[in-house]
């Protein structure tokens, strides 16, 4: 075990790895589409949803506060994304990034996390636009029943047939992808765009005050392990309202930012990674934490923030000022919008498993690229069932806190990596370097513990035995078959493909 925690892959290994014939992926993506794939994966179910519910039960019309600090937050850690994918252009991500650094076992636990980021993030979404599917369905007069469509479904046919779809897509081929997300982006900007202009004529200065509503005693429920952490170890209650409201708001509406890291997976598929990569994620970061604040100042200003809708904030918003046309537009928006949140957190996914199969730590056959399309089919597809999986059987709105965790813990690792990158490597070209080394990804680090802090000890208690099962499966598994620990060797499938070819070189 010890000598495997400090098997280290090299930056170098890990660039060449991406020249292998049967490992290699098209490079298509320019800055501009790294943006727009950014803001597809992040405006979500976080604005469409979260905002109401934050706004009604914990921080009022400071809600646009919750977002401010997580969007702050988040802009730290992308400042080490971005220094990291200048570095390691190498799919995977967060994963690529701890090899480099923390070494194998690290980097493992961390391709673990990230399941809970991308493929429980995707089945969340799917399930929510299966609820957003069915709450238009019956504005038609013709809703599915509750058993097979909606939040609440026991078998989510909808949300199990868009994974499906999705899943086809990105087998095809990238560059379709990006277009398909190009269509979808300009929709879901422009309804986004479309509530904060309309909706800033029908917003009443009186629903802002209070605006930060004073701090409530937690109610009877949220105790134990329901509770936040820092309330059950440090015995102080936030409960609900006040400025404890308002950070604990941030750690939820944190969901809405999640995707803007998923950039950093398609750094393979880039033609400049040093130059568009941190040009992609803090542009599709920034654009997006304008948007929300927007949006969320003017939602609040529309309505009362006690009588806002916890499912459909925004529609419903509009339908209390007397404009449903706007409703239905909203709600048409928000389905194609989540469209594209599921394809690019599944983007993601099979990317970060082809690079943990490539390194030998998932089976080998997995990181196989398709011929004509150029796509690691095998594992996006394997990605596909299981997402598919996910959402049509596990009661999701439980798990969703799961999703934040999952992502906060590998943006500690990845603002602490950023550090001991340029200690243990000075020499490499960085295109890109964070300001105010070290001070910086430190306040990265700590600000995103707290906000994981701030989610219930139940999420904690989750998190922490998902981890600890993929510790055994490392330790039966990767550990033995990695491809540092075997030296190197290839996929047996193409290695004799290969010996042949370089037989041929030498002959
Ligand atoms: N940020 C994405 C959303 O809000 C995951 O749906």
């Amino acid at each position: 075990m010890a000598a495997s925690t400090r098997r280290v892959k090299s930056v170098e290994d890990s660039i060449r790895d991406t020249d292998e014939p049967e490992h290699r992926l098209k490079k298509n993506l320019s800055g501009l589409d790294l943006t727009v794939f950014g803001v597809g994966v992040i405006i979500g179910t976080g604005i469409f949803v979260l905002t109401g519910l934050v706004a009604r039960d914990q921080a009022g019309p400071a809600v646009a506060i919750s977002f401010v600090i997580a969007g702050v937050v988040c802009g730290l850690a992308a400042l080490c994304y971005a220094e990291f994918a200048s570095t390691v252009p190498v799919a995977g991500s967060a994963y690529t990034f701890s090899y480099a650094t923390f070494g194998e076992f690290v980097a493992w636990i961390i391709g673990w996390d990230l399941v809970l980021e991308l493929a429980l993030g995707a089945a969340t979404v799917a399930v929510g636009w299966s609820g957003y599917l069915n709450q238009l369905l019956g504005d038609l007069g013709i809703p599915l029943p509750t058993v097979i469509a909606g939040e609440e479904a026991r078998f989510n046919i909808p949300a199990v047939v868009i994974v499906a779809v999705m899943t086809a897509v990105l087998v095809l081929g990238i560059k379709l992808s990006s277009r398909v997300t190009s269509v979808i982006v300009a929709i879901k900007v422009a309804i986004v765009l479309l509530v904060i202009v309309v909706g800033f004529f029908y917003v009443q200065a009186a629903n802002y005050t209070p605006f930060v509503p004073p701090a409530q005693p937690a109610a009877a429920d949220a105790s134990g392990w329901d509770a936040p952490l820092v309330q059950t170890l440090f015995g102080f209650s936030p409960g609900t309202f006040g400025w404890g409201g308002v950070i604990a708001g941030a750690s939820i509406v944190f969901f809405a930012f999640i995707g803007f890291d998923i950039v950093a997976t398609a750094a393979e598929e880039t033609r400049d990674p040093k130059r568009d990569m941190p040009r992609g994620i803090l542009g599709s970061l920034a654009v997006c934490t304008v948007l929300y604040v927007a949006v969320s100042l003017v939602v609040v200003g529309m309505q009362d923030y006690t009588e806002l809708s916890a499912e459909a904030p925004l529609s419903e918003a509009f339908s209390s000022v007397g404009l449903p046309v706007f409703a239905s537009i909203i709600s048409i928006g928000a389905l194609a919008g989540l469209t594209s949140v599921v394809m690019i957190l599944m983007l993601g996914q099979s990317r970060v498993l082809f690079a943990m199969s490539r390194d030998h730590l998932l089976p080998p056959r997995f990181a196989a690229v398709h011929p004509r399309y150029g796509t690691p089919y095998r594992i996006t597809i394997a990605t596909g069932v299981f997402v598919a999986v996910l959402a049509a059987v596990v009661p999701l709105a439980e798990l969703a806190e799961l999703v934040n965790i999952g992502t906060l813990f590998a943006f500690v690792l990845v603002s602490i990596g950023v550090v001991v990158l340029r200690r243990t490597r000075p020499d490499l070209p960085r295109s890109f370097r964070v300001p105010l080394m070290p001070v910086l990804p430190i306040a990265s680090a700590l600000a995103c513990f707290w906000l994981m802090a701030n989610l219930p000890g139940n999420t904690w208690l989750r998190f922490g035995i998902w981890m600890l099962l993929g510790v055994v499966v490392y330790l039966l598994y990767g550990r033995h078959t990695s491809r540092l620990a075997t030296g190197g060797s290839l996929d047996p499938a193409t290695a004799g493909d290969r010996e042949a070819a370089r037989r041929d070189a030498d002959g």
